[in-house]
């Protein structure tokens, strides 16, 4: 768990009489969950020296693999409040967060509310923000899968016609935001995993990170499965399983505490033919095991893009992708009816190479600081 101040914090400056008036601006982050933490680091930096950034952590993860690490490998400050809410069904862990988020926005008054993706922990701080009439921005904005069994295509609708400022990666973000009568409030500012993925990978090869155990460059898929709709059912995730066992490379399924609970109770074995189960890994050995795969075998919405970024194939078990340039430029392939196809499609042959940049340059941090301050 990741240490909080022990109070909250001090009344913002300017406010009372006969005090100089203050006119920085004061941002409040709120994330929660592990590919929230990924898209502050990035943000976090670019608000060094422009703007009082505070940071709120809900607690909706809290192993180290899932929470800390992050912190730690990224850079990220501290966060200045936790409210270590946990997990829990979707309506218990929401409104736990917006009770608490409630008590500290009113504290510490931001004169704006920044909140990341599509989470449970995004749409409570954005009906925190609303109901107190504090600003509210949206990063990651525009996003569909328009699959709405997806709890988090709820949350991002949600969250994006809450917002005052829409953030969006991309040209089809946008395009879906003025689709929704919100092209008013939307920017381009490109994508902030764009960011901290580059200079991740940089940082990598510089120092030549090691490959998981027992591994070599190119000899192995990354595969990570975690979505409700592949979890949940223990016949789709056995069919998953037993796709998997079958490719003809080692697969390091690097095992979410979903996955890894919901297996057990439905008595499949993860570790079965080809399948090497592994721990979360932290950020940049994440970096380093997809760059050097053979390719990635996902349900996770980031990880397609990462995939895509450090051009890898990816095959995606799922039947959309918010991120449909992938798909479009040949580097990811969606399986999720016809799972017998898996195997196969999984080892099909390299695609043609891109030079195409729909997610920017990996500056889209600084283009979400100006947007915010103005
Ligand atoms: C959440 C997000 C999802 C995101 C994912 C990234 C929602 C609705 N979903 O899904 O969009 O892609 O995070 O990982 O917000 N658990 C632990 N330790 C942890 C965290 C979770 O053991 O640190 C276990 C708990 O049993 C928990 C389960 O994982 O019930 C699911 O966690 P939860 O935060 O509810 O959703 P995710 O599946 O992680």
């Amino acid at each position: 768990m990741i240490p909080t101040r022990p109070k909250l914090y001090r009344p913002r400056a300017g406010s009372g009489f006969g005090e100089v008036k203050l006119l920085v601006m004061r941002i409040l982050s709120v994330v929660g969950a592990r590919p929230q933490f990924v898209k502050l680091a990035p943000i976090a930096q670019a608000m060094k020296g422009e703007a009082e950034h505070l940071i709120v952590h809900t607690g909706q993860h809290y192993d180290a693999m899932m929470s800390d690490v992050f912190f730690q490998d990224l850079g990220i400050p501290e966060p200045d409040f936790n409210l270590g809410v946990g997990s829990g069904k979707h309506g218990q862990q929401t409104g736990a967060m917006l009770g608490g988020l409630e008590t500290i926005f009113e504290d510490v008054r931001p004169d704006y509310v920044l909140v990341y993706g599509d989470t449970n922990s995004t749409l409570a701080a954005a009906l925190a923000a609303v109901k107190l009439h504090v600003p509210l921005a949206h990063l990651e904005a525009g996003l569909r899968s328009f699959n709405r069994r997806m709890p988090e295509e709820h949350n991002r609708v949600l969250t994006d016609h809450a917002a005052d400022l829409l953030l969006a990666p991309t040209e089809v973000a946008m395009a879906h935001l003025e689709h929704e009568g919100l092209a008013e409030r939307s920017v381009l500012v490109g994508d902030v995993m764009t960011d901290v993925l580059f200079s991740t990978r940089a940082a990598v090869e510089a120092r030549k990170e090691e490959l998981p155990g027992g591994v070599s460059k190119g000899g192995y898929y990354i595969c990570t499965i975690h979505r409700p709709d592949n979890t949940d059912d223990p016949e789709r995730l056995g069919q998953i399983v037993e796709s998997l066992a079958r490719l003809d490379r080692p697969v390091i399924l690097l095992a979410h505490p979903r996955l890894v609970a919901l297996a057990g109770k439905h008595g499949i074995h993860l570790e079965s033919g080809s399948i090497r189960p592994a721990s979360p890994l932290a950020y940049p050995q994440l970096v380093n095991a997809v760059m050097n795969s053979a390719g990635v075998i996902t349900d996770s919405g980031g990880l397609q893009k990462e995939a895509f970024l450090l051009r890898v194939p990816c095959t995606t078990i799922r039947p959309e992708t918010e991120w449909v340039e992938t798909v479009r430029l040949g580097w990811n392939v969606l399986v999720s009816e016809d799972l017998a196809t898996l195997t196969a499609v999984v080892q099909r042959p390299m695609p043609e190479p891109t030079v195409a940049t729909p997610y920017g340059e990996g500056r889209a941090a600084e283009q979400v600081v100006r947007a915010i301050l103005g």
